[in-house]
């Protein structure tokens, strides 16, 4: 009976408590809690492991100041506080009326729930500015998202300053640890793990898309975490353009997230009676480490976000010649490059970049979105025919958003790209951006690419963005409405994709953006998978796909081998590149022209193993067993949904001393089972239960440098 009540209570993922002005939000694996204080403050009271009492959640309290320094407003924990009264925090709401008014305070007002989603309604104490913070709980997910609608309810314009999507505030106290991704182009999502203390850390984008440098993704824990053990809570921003990430510990032992748009260069005006929304920013707990903070994040994509749900099919294996032809593409090469990928089971051919306009280097053509005559004298149909005659599905690339000035398009149109009159414009890779934030703008791409689908009928577009911002001026409209650019830019973005893919149902797109500049749960919504990064160096790439891993599930992650020596000058041996690639969806981007009859068999034989193991890698769990950053031997396992099927895989970087690799205990199994184990070239191994796997560990035999082996575990 005892049990039943508890069961019974937690199923509910919103609950309230009328008489105590209290919410409890529950999901499978935490809840969170808030309350209205007697001022009308609307203040965080709980996050963390799950409850299922809502009376221990203690009611929100008005505290008394502590010194004419120190306000209340800055001891309490507020769920959205605005930039007024006594606030010098970081808030998540600052506005100028058009009077000069600054002063924003809002209160409680009214609240309503819709299933799993709880609509809060502040206002401002003047009844002119109201927000809305909209929670959705995924319950099963074990994930809460929240955004805000910023109202202009007054009769006067208001520019907002700053819009964030939420304030995440921890459990009061200190000796935290921040965890984030950094990076740069060729060298993205490197882990970081680093204290907190008093004062702010902001992991940000102001280039204009998400950016290489930092991924908008944190995770926070009481600095004892590690991979299976340790509270950590976490969060992730979905918006693709400008995004602002605040780390900050104030004076009173309170560690608070504040994310949302990016507060550099932002202004948004709202005329009376218009409203902004900020991006979803969803937030989690783990009780069980950073490997459960991430499968919790990949179980949401996979269910929630991915824009096919439950239903997106298995990745195909992608062959692509970007780093075999670069430009040099013509329907004679792409056709030769086709029949060796068939070969080797390739099921899906992607032609990048090169095919159209005056495009035979990155000087020109951007723009020009017509087949080259040259290179493909009718047209594309004749390659996308052979192409499906070999039974593979064909993919184009595309970099819609932007313009060589020695293109037509520019010649046409010089005022579409961003600028600022008089002022240079400033070329990166030879190109300049579209201002996709103009409505004439997009519908021109969206025409295009519609285009493009709609008359060669193929499956796929690899949609690639080559440079950052620069003079992001849109002269057409009014000096205070020209900062919209930065958000308007990203809308119209995510709707051309979303108007592609209602038309062309079996579309799929990949996100690109000089590899991983564009990856973040905005993105995710519209897009099968993402170009992980350009460096497809194999040991480089153990780190960045580390990374990767913290936040994205490996369905999304595109991984090619290529050709070797690569970045660094490295060379790996195939069957090395390929088990790392094989752990995301794999690719080829080699130059198969130039591939022995070896590398093809090699090929055609890891093509077909990852065929056997790619839903368990796609939709699994993934277990991150050891470490690049901390071992000279790496292990990541995956294991299937129902558990029973897992793959282990294994890399050696460097063997000394004659040492023995460390023993690889796998994770996830089922301790009654037993498994039958398979290496990756179909030798039979023992069997073994899941209990003795997961306590004694695997040993693989990795010797000298770049070593590397998979085992696969079959439930029997
Ligand atoms: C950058 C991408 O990341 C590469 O994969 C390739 O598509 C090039 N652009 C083509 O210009």
């Amino acid at each position: 009976m005892f049990l039943s009540a508890v069961a019974v209570v937690s199923a509910q993922s919103i609950q309230y408590d009328a008489s105590r002005k209290v919410w409890l939000l529950n999901t499978r694996v935490s809840s969170y809690a808030m309350g209205i204080a007697p001022d009308g403050e609307l203040q965080h009271l709980y996050w963390g492991g799950p409850l299922w009492r809502i009376e221990d959640v203690p009611a929100a309290k008005t505290r008394d100041d502590i010194s004419s320094f120190d306000p209340h407003e800055m001891l309490e924990a507020e769920e959205f506080p605005g930039w007024g009264g006594k606030r010098f925090y970081e808030t998540a709401l600052k506005v100028t009326r058009a009077d000069g008014n600054r002063d924003l305070v809002l209160h409680y007002e009214s609240h309503k729930t819709d299933g799993d989603t709880l609509s809060i309604t502040l206002k401002d104490i003047n009844n002119d500015i109201e927000a809305v913070l909209e929670y959705r709980v995924f319950a099963d997910a074990g994930i809460v998202s929240r955004r805000a609608i910023i109202r202009n309810k007054s009769n006067q314009a208001i520019t907002v300053e700053s819009a964030q999507s939420a304030t995440w505030n921890l459990p009061p106290g200190d000796g935290y640890r921040l965890t984030y991704l950094s990076g740069r182009w060729a060298a993205e999502t490197q882990v970081n793990r680093e204290p907190i203390h008093e004062g702010m850390k902001v992991l940000e984008s102001r280039l204009g898309h998400t950016g290489h440098n930092f991924n908008p993704w944190f995770a926070i824990d009481k600095g004892e975490a590690n991979e299976e053990h340790g509270s950590v809570w976490f969060g992730a921003l979905a918006w693709s353009g400008n995004w602002r990430i605040s780390v900050e510990q104030t004076p009173y032992k309170q560690v608070r997230v504040t994310g949302g748009f990016n507060t550099f260069d932002f202004a948004y005006p709202l005329k009376p009676g218009e409203q902004l929304e900020t991006p979803v920013f969803y937030g989690g707990y783990a009780a069980n480490g950073f490997g459960e903070a991430s499968r919790l994040l990949h179980g949401l994509e996979l269910s929630s976000i991915e824009p096919h749900g439950s239903a997106a099919r298995v990745r195909p294996v992608l062959y692509n010649s970007w780093e075999a032809t670069e430009f040099d593409v013509n329907e004679a090469g792409q056709t030769a490059l086709a029949q060796k990928a068939a070969k080797l089971g390739v099921e899906l051919f992607v032609m990048d970049d090169g095919w159209f306009g005056k495009r035979n280097t990155d000087h020109a053509g951007l723009g020009d979105w017509v087949v080259n005559p040259q290179k493909f004298p009718t047209g594309l149909g004749g390659l996308i025919k052979s192409v499906n005659a070999l039974g593979m599905d064909f993919g184009l690339w595309v970099e819609p958003e932007m313009v060589n000035p020695d293109s037509d398009l520019y010649r046409a149109h010089p005022d579409w790209v961003m600028n600022f009159p008089g002022r240079p414009r400033s070329e990166l890779r030879n190109q300049l951006v579209l201002n996709m934030a103009r409505d004439d703008v997009k519908e021109h791409i969206f025409e295009v690419l519609d285009k493009l689908v709609t008359t060669y009928t193929f499956r796929y577009f690899k949609w690639d963005m080559n440079r950052i911002f620069s003079e992001p001026g849109w002269p057409e409209v009014s000096a205070d409405a020209q900062r919209e650019l930065w958000v308007k830019y990203v809308w119209n973005y995510y709707e051309i994709m979303d108007r592609l893919r209602k038309n062309h149902p079996e579309l799929e797109i990949e996100s690109c953006s000089g590899g991983g500049g564009r990856i973040d749960l905005g993105v995710l919504r519209y897009v099968d998978e993402v170009w992980t990064s350009d460096n497809t160096e194999a040991f480089d790439r153990l780190q960045i796909q580390e990374g990767f891993s913290q936040a994205y599930a490996a369905k999304f992650m595109s991984a090619w081998v290529t050709d070797v020596p690569n970045t660094n000058g490295r060379s790996t041996p195939l069957r090395y590149r390929f088990l790392v690639a094989m752990q995301g969806a794999l690719g080829v981007g080699s130059n198969l022209n130039k591939f022995t009859d070896g590398d093809t068999k090699l090929a055609t034989q890891m093509v077909a193993l990852y065929k056997r193991i790619r839903e368990t890698v796609q939709f699994g769990s993934l277990y991150r067993l050891l470490s690049p950053r901390t071992n000279d031997t790496t292990a990541n396992e995956y294991v299937s949904k129902d558990g029973k099927e897992a793959v282990v895989f294994a890399f050696r970087h460097s063997q000394q001393y004659n040492t023995e690799p460390p023993t690889i205990h796998p994770q996830g199994l089922e301790p009654r089972g037993v498994y039958q184990l398979e290496l990756w070239d179909g030798t039979l191994l023992e069997k073994s239960s899941g209990a003795y796997l997961m306590e004694n560990g695997i040993h693989v035999n990795l010797r000298g440098d770049f070593d590397s082996t998979a085992v696969l575990l079959h439930g029997q």
